[in-house]
């Protein structure tokens, strides 16, 4: 009898003393994070607090997000509960077979790396803190219990300046922006902000571009290095960039349906891009602007800028192009600016070697420019009858910022339903600009060109 309690014995106390050991283990975890609230003064008996914290937690928006922080807890009481669960699965399962012993794999793999992953995500959550001085304003970064990923959580954290200077504006601090927009697209971020750092990053600004045409804009920088060409090989000359076909070794193609520059010809059926056709054709791109066609919506570079000799300096080129626009005005002296995206093809590439300047931007932001400085804003190619008007009124009013006083505002071949022309005519006319040129003429059955000049009024206000 004696002798065959030796091993149960030696089970029943290993098991004994094991759950007393993972036990404590719980409890360590569980007070840690109670301490982490009592700190942040969840606990304190002071009325103020509590009537603070009820109202703060009422209005989500003011000082920090509720939601989210009770997110994060909640994702770290699930893990302790899953892992409680496991433990005491094992512990019935030890009680029916005695024989079953821990071992150093289930140890490692089912306890001590859940509970060191519940750790971390518990050192994640940031409380909000409680300013001294009886005023209880809660701070908390906005959005930082959201994401997850650490290097998000470390970029969107405002940075205090280091000798606690004040800038102009009373703030101590830096703040890393990301568009709000981020939110509705929290996994994609992840993964794009998924790297190690100093690392090479992967080969992803086509997941970086649909992030930022989903509203994602700006984007978080990154701490890895982009990859380059395998073999880039340096520029043409300015003399020869302007009207040459760049050399395709000095773009990466791996996120496109073509491999070089001559595939992307409109005659390729398979070329995977349809905005601006064509625009890579050197022999098409050369007629533009210059020469007299048979549409009367085709207006002149040289017409145009007659209108103010030696006026016209600096400019924006708002569309989908290759850069043609700007490679013409800079004949003429005049600095232009292209936005870019790459929609299915390196129109950003393409503008950069021909030596012109690309600007990445989305539709979604306010333009990077002050007020009142572009002499002239041309536009053609990417809005047309899709865009919503709200939004057009929204862009038109940013150019109208921009745009100086006597700047000129040249609408090119804008396009829409017939039927859709008044409304479109309206917004352009609302706001005030004086006429040029303005020409109307059909583009299919019941579609219709429409170009303008137009000249920012002066507004001493
Ligand atoms: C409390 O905040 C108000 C403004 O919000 C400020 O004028 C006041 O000085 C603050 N009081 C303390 C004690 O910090
Ligand atoms: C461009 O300029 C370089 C020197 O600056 C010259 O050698 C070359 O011939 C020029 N190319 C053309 C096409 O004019
Ligand atoms: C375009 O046509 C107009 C007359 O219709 C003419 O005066 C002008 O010189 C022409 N320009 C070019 C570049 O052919
Ligand atoms: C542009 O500037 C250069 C140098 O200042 C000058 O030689 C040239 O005539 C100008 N071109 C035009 C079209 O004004």
């Amino acid at each position: 009898m004696g002798r065959s309690c030796i091993p149960k014995c030696k089970t029943a106390r290993l098991m004994g003393w094991l759950q007393i050991i993972l036990g404590s283990l719980v409890i360590l975890v569980s007070i840690l994070s109670l301490t982490r609230f009592y700190y942040a003064g969840f606990f304190l008996h002071n009325e103020e607090i509590c009537q603070h914290l009820y109202t703060t937690i009422k209005d989500v928006n003011h000082g920090f997000d509720a939601k989210a922080l009770s997110d994060r807890v909640e994702q770290v009481l699930d893990m302790l509960e899953t892992l409680q669960g496991k433990l005491e699965l094992k512990e019935k399962e030890m009680e029916k077979n005695k024989g079953i012993a821990l071992d150093k794999k289930y140890l490692e793999d089912e306890i001590v790396r859940p509970l060191h992953s519940a750790n971390v995500a518990l050192r994640q959550i940031r409380l909000p803190k409680i300013e001294e001085g009886g005023n209880f304003t809660v701070k908390e970064d906005p959005l930082i219990n959201y994401f997850v990923t650490e290097e998000i959580r470390k970029y969107i954290t405002s940075k205090e300046n280091r000798i606690g200077k004040i800038n102009l504006y009373g703030s101590d601090k830096v703040y890393n922006t990301i568009g709000h927009a981020c939110v509705l697209h929290k996994k994609e971020l992840e993964r794009y902000m998924d790297y190690d750092i100093g690392s090479y990053c992967d080969d992803d600004w086509n997941l970086a571009q649909k992030l930022m045409l989903n509203g994602c804009d700006p984007l978080p920088r990154r701490r890895c290095l982009t990859r380059a060409s395998k073999v880039y090989y340096k520029p043409y000359p300015i003399n020869e960039s302007l009207w040459r076909i760049p050399d395709e070794r000095n773009v990466r193609w791996g996120n496109y349906q073509c491999r070089n520059f001559e595939c992307l010809s409109s005659k390729n059926p398979k070329r995977g891009y349809s905005k601006c056709t064509g625009c890579f054709e050197m022999e098409k791109e050369k007629v533009k602007w210059v020469s007299n066609t048979s549409l009367s919506t085709d207006f002149l570079i040289s017409d145009v800028l007659a209108i103010k000799p030696g006026e016209i300096r600096i400019g924006l080129d708002y569309g989908i192009g290759t850069g043609t626009f700007a490679a013409r005005m800079r004949e003429k002296n005049v600095t232009i600016v292209s936005t870019a995206l790459n929609l299915g093809a390196p129109f950003n590439e393409m503008i950069a070697l021909r030596g012109l300047v690309p600007l990445y931007v989305t539709l979604n932001q306010r333009l990077p420019f002050f007020d009142n400085i572009m002499d002239l804003i041309h536009t053609s190619g990417f809005m047309d009858g899709w865009i919503d008007f709200l939004l057009l009124d929204f862009i038109l009013y940013d150019w109208d910022r921009v745009l100086r006083p006597g700047g000129l505002l040249w609408i090119d071949k804008f396009f829409c339903k017939k039927k859709d022309l008044d409304d479109y005519m309206y917004m352009f006319l609302q706001l005030r600009y004086r006429k040029h040129m303005w020409v109307i003429s059909p583009k299919s059955k019941d579609e219709v060109y429409l170009s303008a000049l137009l000249q920012k009024p002066p507004r001493a206000i």
